[in-house]
């Protein structure tokens, strides 16, 4: 059973329906933040009844938006590995390193724990069509997902995204269409207008309030995973944003729970040099972030000139005394490497970008070695093989043609 209440906006509080498919528009340009009963919650669900739950987010059930959890749409997703990163910290000069490895959620990202959640509920409430604008890796999730559920997706991707995704999407049998890599700025623009022509439902990033609502359980796992305490930092790729900001509210919500441990951590957001726009808008003082210009970063996830909801998450890093980093392709790139040579984790270049952020920010003193960090690994490598270093490897014809241990 879900504790669901209500619907409330972000800037003018104002409350809505939650039985009833909602726009995140407020006209005060806020997002439509899901509401609980949390104190009723907290007399009838015992942390102890969660942690005997099932070994995927849907254990946190009653503080999801889906009324009868049987019918979720679901392959399994969340409750992925936290990893503790010892050889890599002792190598970077970091305190306690701990990696969210969402590559091991079905399609390869977190992306599908906003499916899950966003296609169970539109689906209890009747909806059937759904359309997104995506860089890659959300087009796949919400297009398997909606195979899984019988609902009809339509995916406009941008011509440069990941062969994975263009395959996923494909395969799941939905309908999806590319959208030059150039004109990728009016992909929210098109996807409103087919939207409005066609009847289809507008589930793009922050469009509706519940893809924050599944990406959330990322924070109450990090909780949870900890023993029911804070870390003191976590890094996240950025790109519209959803996911840092969803991690810090499915925080604060575990803290009106009485559930955790420690103040809410220190928001860290990384971003590509050639496409910074949250990271710039933060350095420059700004509430919200300006539309970035030339966009020159490799294909997949943060490529978003215009972050939805710039301004919650400014508010985020600045009220957790967090803060943005820039780092380039390469730096991205080298600390994927790393990741798999000292721990064996297989990242895709978005997630490089935290390890890349957290390596500057250590050097700059900004995060301290008596700091408990998480770095969200958002995705799989497996998701962007073409993006990933090449390697001459040596072809061998017999035993003789093996320098052992070269
Ligand atoms: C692998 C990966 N990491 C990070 C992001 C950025 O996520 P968000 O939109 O939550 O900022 C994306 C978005 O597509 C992604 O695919």
């Amino acid at each position: 059973m879900t504790y669901l209440d209500h619907f409330e906006c972000s800037e003018c509080n104002e409350r809505l329906p939650a039985d009833i498919p909602q726009s995140n528009t407020c006209k005060d340009g806020g997002l439509l933040y899901a509401r609980y009963d949390l104190e009723r919650m907290k007399r009838e669900v015992s942390m102890e009844r969660i942690a005997r739950g099932p070994a995927s987010m849907w254990r946190y059930g009653p503080l999801l938006p889906v009324d009868d959890i049987e019918n979720a749409v679901t392959l399994g997703e969340g409750w992925t590995p936290l990893n503790q990163t010892e050889r890599l910290a002792q190598e970077i000069g970091a305190g306690e390193l701990l990696a969210k490895n969402e590559g091991m959620c079905p399609t390869g990202s977190f992306k599908d724990r906003g499916a899950a959640v966003t296609l169970s509920r539109y689906r209890e409430l009747g909806i059937q069509d759904v359309i997104l604008n995506s860089s890659g890796n959300a087009g796949s999730a919400f297009s398997l997902y909606a195979a899984r559920a019988g609902m009809h997706c339509v995916s406009i991707l941008p011509t440069d995204s990941q062969t994975s995704s263009k395959k996923q999407c494909s395969l799941s049998g939905g309908e999806r269409y590319l959208l030059s890599a150039d004109r990728w700025h009016e992909a929210g623009g098109l996807v409103d207008e087919l939207s409005k022509r066609h009847g289809w439902f507008n589930i793009g990033t922050m469009k509706e309030p519940f893809r924050t609502e599944g990406k959330k359980t990322m924070g109450y796992e990090i909780a949870e995973q900890l023993g029911w305490e804070m870390p003191d930092v976590i890094v996240y790729p950025a790109g519209g944003g959803t996911g840092a900001i969803a991690i810090w509210k499915g925080l604060e919500e575990l803290m009106e729970l009485g559930w955790v441990r420690g103040k809410l951590p220190r928001m860290l957001v990384t971003q590509y040099e050639g496409c910074a726009p949250i990271v710039k808008a933060f350095d420059d003082g700004l509430e919200e972030c300006e539309p970035w210009g030339e966009i020159n970063i490799p294909p997949g996830g943060l490529k978003a000139p215009a972050p939805a909801a710039g301004k919650q998450i400014l508010r985020i890093m600045r009220e957790t005394n967090g803060g943005g980093i820039a780092v380039s392709e390469s730096e991205a790139l080298e600390a994927v490497a790393q990741l798999a040579a000292l721990e064996g984790i297989f990242a895709c270049p978005e997630a490089g970008t935290t390890l890349a952020g957290l390596k500057k920010a250590l050097k700059s003193g900004f995060v301290s070695k008596d700091e408990r960090v998480v770095l969200v690994s958002t995705g799989s490598g497996l998701k962007s093989v073409p993006t990933l270093p090449e390697f001459d490897i040596p072809q061998i014809e017999s035993a003789d043609d093996v320098n052992a241990g070269a």
